[in-house]
């Protein structure tokens, strides 16, 4: 089982169902038809999105959040796509008006989540958005990952608890979002739903959009 599947094995929901109030403020979502949810966990984008009337699609490697999301949408009788999808290997196979990763890429390292968000833009329909939220180096989660570490695999990829999480630098998010930018919210020491996070992270969300 993988650290997420066994992370959203329990009954509670892991990273809460409120999206980020930062995406709820700068959405104009009167012009979003189609979303994507891009390891999206239990769905609490998609779900907000869909509530809105938007036709959205979770992709999720985790087969128990994906089924959590889709039991979700079933209960509140929203018709919302969800599957279980590697975004290592992924391809777009058609466009949305919003593409979201929020804390996502960390899931890889550096190159890997060059190449993922490569393929994330190239599902942003024109005037379209992509929304990124990541974790960024050079603060206390640094200091204590590196304490920590089993063992670091790359620049910034910390292996611990049996999952990898690279830090990025926020030029590192800028290159992989690299449109106009709509907001950018960088946020000090916040602090994880999962009661269990050791670490204070300094959060950067960024909305661009594709013109
Ligand atoms: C920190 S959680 C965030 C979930 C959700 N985006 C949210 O904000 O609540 C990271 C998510 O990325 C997913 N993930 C990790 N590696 C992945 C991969 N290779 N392909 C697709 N999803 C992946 C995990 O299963 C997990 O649901």
């Amino acid at each position: 089982m993988s650290f997420f599947d066994t992370l959203y094995a329990g009954s509670e929901s892991v990273y809460g169902e409120a999206p980020d109030a930062f995406l709820v403020q700068h959405l104009p979502l009167g012009g979003v038809r189609s979303a994507l949810d891009a390891g999206g966990g239990e769905g609490r984008h998609a779900l907000w999105l869909a509530r809105a009337g938007v036709a959205a699609e979770l992709i999720d490697s985790s087969e128990a959040a994906v089924e959590r999301c889709a039991s979700r949408a079933r209960e509140a009788g929203l018709a919302l796509h969800a599957s279980a999808v590697d975004l290592r290997s992924w391809e777009p196979q058609r466009s949305y008006d919003i593409v979201i990763a929020a804390i996502v890429l960390h899931a890889f390292k550096i190159a890997r989540a060059v190449d993922v968000a490569e393929r994330l833009r190239r599902a942003v329909a024109p005037g379209g958005y992509l929304y990124l939220s990541v974790h960024l180096a050079g603060g206390a989660e640094e200091r204590m990952r590196r304490e920590a570490a089993q063992e670091e695999r790359a620049e910034r990829s910390f292996f611990a608890h049996h999952h990898i999480k690279t830090l990025f630098t926020e030029e590192e998010v800028r290159a992989m979002a690299p449109w106009e930018l709509v907001a950018k919210e960088r946020v000090e020491g916040e602090r994880c739903p999962r009661p269990e996070c050791p670490y204070p992270h300094d959060v950067l969300r960024l909305l661009t959009v594709r013109r």
